[in-house]
């Protein structure tokens, strides 16, 4: 696909994420208010017809990682789609998980901030610790490869519980992963909150002297580490101490139609009004090729030194799905 997704700064972008919806049924404290978002009028997003344009094109271009609508997406396989993923909060994925597996699914990010019930409804604002744990081990049992457990991790909130989860990569094959809490529009993040990874790997290492590094893929979000004998492994996202916007070969499709080169820009192209203008495939690439030749070289300039200029709506940029 030659130079089609490549940005001004070599990066090929080969991954894409749609959010199917904009709705969840937890209320996370670091994520969105207890009242929860306004929802986008449900004409307002992606039919499935348009989800299914948007990803045929993507695809035709060489777009080798993708998460969407699984069933018809599994077809896609045959045309060079390699991972078909998705990041749940695994509330009601349990029940779901043996068909999407059928249909293709052979990657799933879980979120889990914590192992207490109780905590578990302090953050999440609401009940269903269990159901998220259920969803773990079925996904493990499907034999689904990797299940990543994302933690976000808060000091004072959860950042004791850190050698639990690493416990759990003892006898579970999952990859647990510690991101850095970010701050986003009305989040109530502060610095003191943040834990660099690296006060939680001395952490870890204290107790774990044998700690390996993995290899990384340059287009991993994550740094990865496996303890020996451990059947998991776990890993750091670093988006505030060190960030990788260096190798990111991330596009991102709200479930509202808009393109996002990076996770953090709003320089959003609509995608589906000029697909609801009968905007002809070829004039769409042309579009979507331009706004990743115009993507930024990192994101809202220095986290370090001014944090305050990290603005991002968050309940439209996650790729939210199957909940
Ligand atoms: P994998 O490819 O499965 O590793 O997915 P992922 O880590 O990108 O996705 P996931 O939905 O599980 O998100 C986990 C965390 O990584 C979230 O906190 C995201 O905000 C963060 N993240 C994902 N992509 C990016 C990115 O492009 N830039 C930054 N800064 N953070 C990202
Ligand atoms: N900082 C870091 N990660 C976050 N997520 C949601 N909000 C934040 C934040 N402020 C995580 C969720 C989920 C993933 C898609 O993003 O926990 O695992
Ligand atoms: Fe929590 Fe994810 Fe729902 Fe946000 S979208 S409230 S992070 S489960």
């Amino acid at each position: 696909f030659g130079n089609f997704l490549k940005d001004r700064f070599d990066r090929q972008h080969n991954y894409l994420r749609i959010s199917l919806t904009e709705k969840c049924n937890l209320r996370c404290t670091y994520c969105m208010p207890a009242e929860g978002v306004n929802l986008t009028p449900s004409h307002e997003l992606l039919s499935f017809e348009e989800i299914m344009r948007i990803a045929r094109l993507f695809v035709s271009q060489g777009l080798t990682g993708i998460m969407m609508i699984i069933g018809e997406l599994g077809k896609l396989k045959s045309q060079g789609l390699h991972t078909l993923a998705i990041t749940s909060n695994g509330i009601a994925l349990k029940r779901k998980l043996p068909r999407l597996v059928e249909n293709g699914l052979n990657a799933l990010n879980i979120s889990l901030d914590t192992l207490d019930p109780l905590k578990f409804e302090l953050i999440t604002r609401r009940k269903g610790f269990e159901r998220v744990m259920e969803s773990i081990e079925q996904a493990i049992s499907l034999g689904i490869k990797p299940v990543k457990v994302n933690c976000v991790v808060m000091r004072g909130m959860n950042d004791q519980e850190v050698l639990d989860f690493i416990d759990l990569t003892r006898t579970k094959s999952i990859d647990v992963r510690f991101i850095e809490y970010m701050p986003f529009d009305g989040n109530k993040w502060n610095k003191k909150k943040l834990v660099p990874y690296r006060e939680l790997l001395d952490k870890i290492h204290d107790k774990y002297n044998d700690v390996r590094k993995l290899q990384d893929d340059a287009s991993d979000t994550s740094k990865a580490y496996h303890i020996p004998g451990f059947l998991g492994q776990f890993g750091f996202i670093t988006s505030m101490s060190d960030h990788f916007c260096g190798t990111c070969n991330r596009l991102r499709i709200t479930a509202d139609g808009n393109l996002k080169v990076c996770l953090f820009g709003n320089a959003e192209i609509n995608l589906r009004d000029l697909m609801r203008k009968d905007t002809p495939d070829q004039q769409l690439l042309d579009i979507i090729g331009s706004a990743v030749k115009n993507k930024k070289k990192q994101h809202a300039a220095d986290f370090a030194r001014n944090i305050k200029t990290l603005v991002r709506s968050a309940e439209k940029s996650f790729p939210f799905t199957i909940t």
